[in-house]
């Protein structure tokens, strides 16, 4: 890479290995030649209508419960919608645009949000993702100030970069949480179909059919690949138009979104289940070599899907050092802070596994271990010793 990156554990993009050239280059031409003169028209702020078909039946299949795809707008990318969604429930009424979501959460958010002019409102998490009391809490103090959010955001499965996934529990005690406040939920689902092992959970959607306030996002960026800009956004009316009213754009690309149609249209889980099955093997590699080179000083996330494991350091790494260290020998991994919605340093790295092969990650997790043992003062390999 450019910028002497040899061992990319940075990028949360997918792998790269199973992208079906040849499969969407067939697909193409059929579509191409299928849509035709509907190119010279726009596409709507819907989009197009057999994606829209395919991406139903794929929320129908993995969450059990029946989705319209009259209630599927196309996006670019799940962050237009992440962004729509925020233009949409911000409002000019004197009270600041505030958004709950977890303290650590996808960095590109933090960032979209905070330009957009909203406060961002921590939640705490732990392994099972944003913890009901702490929301409670965070709920009821904005509520007595006056303040109450706009919406709840939130990563309920493979959370970024926690790797967290909520367990059903849960996710019925933060619905219930959110329609006491009565503040719409926005779940950001992109990772949905990354999965390894372990149970699926539903998404909040499908546990809340009667919340008419739910908005639900979702991409092909995970599956597929970011450089497609293939997302969606689920909700039911009036919802859906309230969101599609910030929509200037002129829609979805039609050409993108034929040519995806007709390529998943019949192949959606074998091509899923071909993208996990070499994803796991590099996850697995990644744990491996943790396990082999740092299991003395720090501790891990195990994801059931997703593409990332996140990795606690000892308290008392020196993470400047570190990441100068990493840069110094091509290793690219995400600092921690760079999720926090307040930009709090914590002893924490991000490894994005999708885009090394499992060759670079088998050379690349031992550098990285050498560099954090480095990194850290002798007291902290003292007490991991003793
Ligand atoms: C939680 C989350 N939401 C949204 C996105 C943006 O994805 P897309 O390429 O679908 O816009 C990402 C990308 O990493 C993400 O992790």
């Amino acid at each position: 890479m450019a910028d002497g990156t040899v061992y990319d554990f940075g990028s949360g993009c997918t792998n790269p290995e199973t992208f079906p050239v040849q499969g969407l280059a067939d697909a193409a031409a059929r579509a191409i030649t299928t849509v035709g003169e509907d190119f010279t028209r726009y596409p709507g702020d819907l989009g197009h209508a057999g994606l829209r078909q395919v991406l139903a039946a794929r929320e129908t299949e993995r969450e059990g419960v029946e989705v319209s795809a009259d209630h599927i707008a196309l996006t670019n990318g799940s962050m237009q919608g992440v962004t729509l969604v925020a233009e949409a429930l911000m409002a000019a009424d004197g009270k600041p645009d505030i958004v709950v979501c977890e303290e650590l959460t996808y960095s590109g958010t933090i960032g979209a949000y905070r330009r957009l002019g909203l406060r961002l409102e921590g939640v705490a998490l732990d392994e099972d993702g944003m913890i009901p009391a702490d929301l409670e809490r965070v709920m009821e103090s904005l509520h007595t100030a006056g303040t109450p959010p706009r919406f709840l955001y939130t990563l309920s499965t493979y959370q970024n970069p926690t790797g967290s996934v909520m367990p059903r529990a849960r996710r019925l005690e933060i619905i219930a949480i959110a329609r006491r406040f009565a503040v719409p939920i926005v779940e950001d689902n992109c990772y949905a179909d990354v999965h390894f092992d372990g149970d699926k959970q539903p998404s909040l959607y499908a546990l809340d059919p009667d919340g008419t306030d739910h908005i639900y996002l979702c991409s092909l960026s995970k599956i597929l690949g970011p450089g497609v800009r293939e997302g969606y956004i689920h909700a039911r009316p009036p919802m859906l138009a309230r969101l599609l009213d910030r929509r200037f754009d002129g829609g979805n690309s039609l050409l993108t979104a034929s040519v995806l149609a007709e390529f998943f249209r019949h192949r959606l889980w074998d091509h899923c289940a071909e993208m996990n099955a070499a994803l796991q093997q590099k996850r697995d590699a990644v744990l491996v070599g943790l396990e082999a080179t740092v299991s003395d000083l720090c501790t891990w996330s195990r994801p059931a899907g997703g593409l990332f494991i996140w990795v606690t350091l000892p308290d008392d790494v020196d993470l400047d050092h570190l990441l100068q260290l990493t840069t110094e020998r091509g290793v690219r991994c995400a600092r921690g802070r760079s999720f926090h919605i307040h930009d709090t340093d914590v002893p924490n790295i991000r490894l994005a596994f999708g885009q090394p092969t499992v060759a670079a990650i088998n050379a690349g997790i031992p550098i990285l271990g050498e560099c954090i043992r480095a990194a850290c003062s002798g007291e902290a390999r003292a007490n991991a010793a003793g």
